[in-house]
């Protein structure tokens, strides 16, 4: 148990030395320990190759660390300098086009590229050997936001080398690997791994095998990208490694890159992400403009919670306008500091706001910091300062383990994603509607890992687990508590094809997919009792007695309160519906919370958020907009 703390991401490089002091004893003044430097400096501290420019950076390490500031120092490579381009003009990523892409802005790199591997390798050594026992610097940043800007995939000449390799280690043989993805289907037939090429440009959509390799090809690149400079810093220091993860991001496997680092962050921008990033409905989107999607911050919160295996930051938070979204509104006053409050509320070991003063040149001109471009205060910063005084006064926050798991699988959102079948069913969506229903019932979720324990969850949820292994399939089987399966879980081999026997196939589930079927927007299957399913049926058989069903009288929840499928993708009131019945059958408390108010549980309190625009009463309580409620937390008679 520790006691959270604040943070702020700066950029001594963008500013005259002359203020650096200031700026740091403004910062501690503020009640901020924590700051984020160096991640984009590469071309400042390597002006030309081996030649090395450290100076400013030890100067900068000694003004903040002299305020008493503990620094987390940033590996710069997701920036190249453009010399590294001279050297290794092959390095950049391709688009799925065909076409290389520029310098110019940031991550232009291919995760593939081994010459540039060994640059970062370098890099990181360099940094490490230098300041790996700093007295100042407390935490290690390597790279920034894999993915970001589409990157995650790249379709270069590096990629086809290192994914013929991949295929062959994974099949052995050329055979072995036309049976698995069914290349008898359009006399797709290889003859040696030397002809396979990358799944883009091809006439019409590529085998989903072929597509969905390329994926966990191009994931497990992420992954040994991240190592390399793990396995550089980690005999150079002893103070944690982490990676700063993005909001919506299925590039790859964030619980593999998870394992080798010690902490997971991840960059919150709430208006941003509502405005660009979620499928949310236009009437939404004007309610929360300037608050943000009540549950995708804490959807993402609980997300990296599982990353980093229970240690995990906000990186970076936004504190006022962005920059990137396609309208970029002020937030309402007050919300910075309840999402600063959620994320303690769910665990966050530090919350950081993104960025210091804003920057008056470059891309990000109109992006907000804690303060403006003169240095004068933005709104953001009275905010700040007013946590940090609020958890100054506080008992550590001690986290509780949810008594409901979600989980999320990254193979399954590339399967699903590859074939959608519906042209707005994302795996995404799907769980995150799950996890909206969760949070409206007032309940604290933990989301999982496919692999992790799952012991004492009263409630499972694993909607949309496309491939569903073995091992988890007879875990589940045998769980104690009330498990929900569907839809589409166990619809594919790890081989992307239709299992034989028919879904689900799980122990103790009389029950088999028989057909599926998409609906466009306007369509819709009534339930009987309420509710209806959107965007996605199934049409299922066996002798699982139906717990809900359609108004035609197909069964849409079928099997017990110990293990049931869904059969469909359900609309809010069918959520509703199947979470309360899970409750019910679990003795578990639900609620049906106003729109936008949402609670989070720790040990010792009960937080509510409001992140509706007005004053919002519930259950004897009179929450402002933006308002945060924090009272001792009630211990239920059972102990959950
Ligand atoms: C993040 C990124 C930052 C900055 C910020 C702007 O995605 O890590 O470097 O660009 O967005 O909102």
């Amino acid at each position: 148990m520790m006691t959270p703390e604040l943070g702020v991401c700066y950029y001594p490089e963008h500013w005259d030395e002359a203020v650096w002091k200031v700026d740091a004893q403004r910062m501690a003044e503020c009640g901020l320990t924590w700051v984020r430097i160096g991640e984009f400096a590469w071309s400042q501290l390597e002006p030309e190759p081996d030649r090395m420019e450290f100076d400013w950076l030890d100067r900068a390490l000694d003004i903040l660390g002299s305020a008493g500031l503990k620094v987390i120092l940033g590996t710069p490579t997701a920036t190249p300098p453009r010399w590294m381009l001279d050297k290794w003009p092959d390095m950049l990523p391709v688009g799925e086009d065909g076409r290389m892409r520029r310098f110019g802005s940031r991550r232009h790199y291919c995760f593939s590229h081994r010459g540039y591997l060994s640059e970062c390798r370098r890099i990181a050594e360099l940094l490490g050997r230098r300041y790996g026992q700093h007295p100042y610097v407390h935490a290690w940043q390597i790279d920034n936001e894999y993915g970001c800007h589409d990157t995650a995939l790249s379709y270069s000449d590096s990629a086809l080398e290192g994914f013929r390799i991949w295929l062959q280690q994974r099949y052995q043989s050329i055979s072995a690997l036309n049976r698995a993805w069914g290349n008898a289907f359009w006399s797709m037939d290889y003859d040696s791994f030397d002809q396979i090429e990358l799944p883009n440009l091809t006439v019409t959509e590529p085998n989903p095998a072929h597509t969905v390799d390329f994926r966990r090809f191009s994931s497990d690149q992420v992954v040994a990208f991240n190592k390399v400079q793990v396995d550089a810093l980690r005999p150079l220091t002893d103070r944690p490694l982490l990676h700063n993860y993005m909001g919506r991001q299925l590039g790859f496997d964030h619980f593999r890159t998870g394992r080798d680092l010690d902490i997971a962050g991840w960059d919150s921008y709430p208006i941003g992400f509502l405005s660009d990033r979620l499928d949310a409905s236009e009437s939404d989107k004007l309610r929360f403009l300037r608050q943000g999607d009540p549950d995708c911050q804490a959807f993402h919160h609980d997300l990296y919670r599982a990353v980093g295996d229970g240690r995990w930051w906000v990186m970076e938070q936004q504190p006022g306008p962005v920059n990137w979204a396609p309208w970029n509104p002020a937030p309402l006053p007050g919300m910075v500091r309840l999402w600063t409050w959620e994320a303690l509320a769910h665990g966050a070991e530090a919350v950081c706001y993104f960025r210091w003063r804003q920057a008056p040149f470059g891309q990000e001109q109109n992006h907000a910091g804690l303060l403006r471009p003169d240095g004068a205060p933005a709104e953001a910063l009275a905010e700040a300062k007013k946590v940090a005084e609020e958890l100054s006064e506080l008992d550590p926050l001690q986290p509780i383990q949810a008594p409901v798991a979600l989980i999320f699988d990254y193979e399954s959102a590339w399967v699903i994603d590859t074939q959608p079948q519906g042209a707005d069913f994302s795996y995404f969506g799907l769980v995150f509607d799950a996890y909206r229903a969760l949070r409206r019932a007032g309940l604290s979720v933990d989301i999982l890992s496919p692999d992790a324990a799952l012991d004492s969850y009263r409630l499972v949820l694993a909607p949309g687990l496309a491939v569903f292994g073995q091992n988890l399939k007879a875990r589940l089987a045998e769980h104690s508590g009330t498990v929900i399966l569907g839809p589409r879980t166990g619809s594919r081999t790890p081989n992307v094809s239709i299992p034989l026997p028919l879904p689900p196939a799980v122990p103790g589930l009389d029950c088999q997919v028989d057909f599926v079927e998409s609906l466009p927007p306007a369509s819709r299957i009534p339930l009987e009792g309420g509710g209806s399913f959107i965007r996605w049926a199934e049409s299922i058989s066996g002798a699982a007695s139906a717990i809900i069903r359609t108004e035609s009288g197909h069964p849409a929840l079928a099997g017990s309160q110990s293990l049931a499928y869904l059969a469909g993708w359900p609309d809010h009131g069918g959520w509703d519906r199947i979470i309360h019945w899970a409750c019910e059958s679990q003795g578990l408390e639900a609620h049906s919370l106003p729109q936008g108010l949402r609670m989070r549980d720790t040990a010792q309190y009960q937080f509510v958020f409001n992140y509706s625009p007005e004053t919002t009463e519930w259950n004897g309580l009179r929450i402002p907009p933006a308002g945060v409620m924090r009272h001792p937390h009630r211990q239920k008679a059972d102990g959950t």
